[in-house]
């Protein structure tokens, strides 16, 4: 039994979910019966991993620990980093290298809401970083996967204006422990962030990124329409029958 480490990377402003967010941080909104955070953690809970690091900014940390406190009534061990100011996920990762130590690195977006995740065994384990991916019909607001004509991975570019697939890089991320040298090197883009899709593209240049398709739902929930989303989603698992209401399905598609 490997014991495997997480991190929930839950920082930035969620300027997009305003005026919400001038009340608390946006993993704290609620999504359907649950704060938000809540949904990524239970994630890491069903992959194995109950060794958990929470990173986000000063603001609303003494919020998040009222919440969560030491992890001990979610059934997880929990340490709390914080990142000083909305500098990316890759820059919020990186706050959680001594949590790490030497060990492989598991990281999930606070923000992203799975109904389930399955990690081959050998992911815990090996050299390789992965990435998870999902085909929606808007992909052009996440980071998007290039596929050759084999059908392998290629490339990623973050939110293309023309999206050469419909496949989309989720918010869980396995890495080797390199991860943080690499991000200490990297430069904030356009949006003043450092990327993780910077950190992926690395990866796969080294043929060291593994890209797996997942079964089952997923949101993010960092906008209105994609909390929206999140919110039916999670209401549909904890209540089946509003799946079948008319016209629900393409409306999930259509929310984005
Ligand atoms: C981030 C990543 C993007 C990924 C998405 C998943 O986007 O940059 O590559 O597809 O999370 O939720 P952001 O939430 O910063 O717009």
């Amino acid at each position: 039994m490997i014991f495997m480490k997480g991190v929930i990377l839950a920082g930035g402003l969620g300027t997009r979910l305003r005026p919400l967010t001038e009340v608390t941080n946006k993993h704290l909104l609620p999504v359907f019966d649950q704060p938000m955070i809540v949904h990524p953690l239970n994630t890491l809970k069903q992959i194995g991993i109950t060794d958990i690091c929470i990173v986000t900014g000063g603001e609303y940390m003494a919020d998040f620990m009222r919440f969560l406190g030491s992890g001990a009534k979610f059934g997880v061990r929990l340490t709390y980093k914080i990142q000083d100011g909305p500098l990316g996920i890759a820059h919020a990762l990186l706050q959680a290298e001594d949590f790490f130590g030497k060990e492989k690195v598991v990281a999930i977006l606070g923000d992203n809401i799975f109904e389930k995740v399955e990690v081959p065994k050998e992911a815990f384990e090996d050299e390789y970083a992965y990435v998870f991916l999902k085909k929606v019909s808007h992909p052009e607001r996440f980071g998007v996967a290039v596929f050759d004509d084999k059908g392998n991975i290629v490339e990623i570019e973050e939110k293309p204006k023309i999206p050469k697939s419909n496949f989309v890089v989720t918010g869980l991320y396995i890495y080797p422990n390199d991860v943080f040298d690499f991000i200490k090197t990297l430069k904030p883009s356009q949006r003043g962030e450092l990327e993780i899709t910077d950190v992926n593209n690395w990866y796969l240049k080294q043929g060291r990124l593994k890209a797996i398709k997942l079964e089952g739902y997923w949101s993010d929930a960092g906008t209105f329409s994609s909390w929206l989303k999140a919110n039916i989603l999670r209401a549909s698992l904890v209540n089946p029958q509003i799946l079948n209401h008319v016209n629900l399905k393409e409306l999930i598609e259509d929310l984005f």
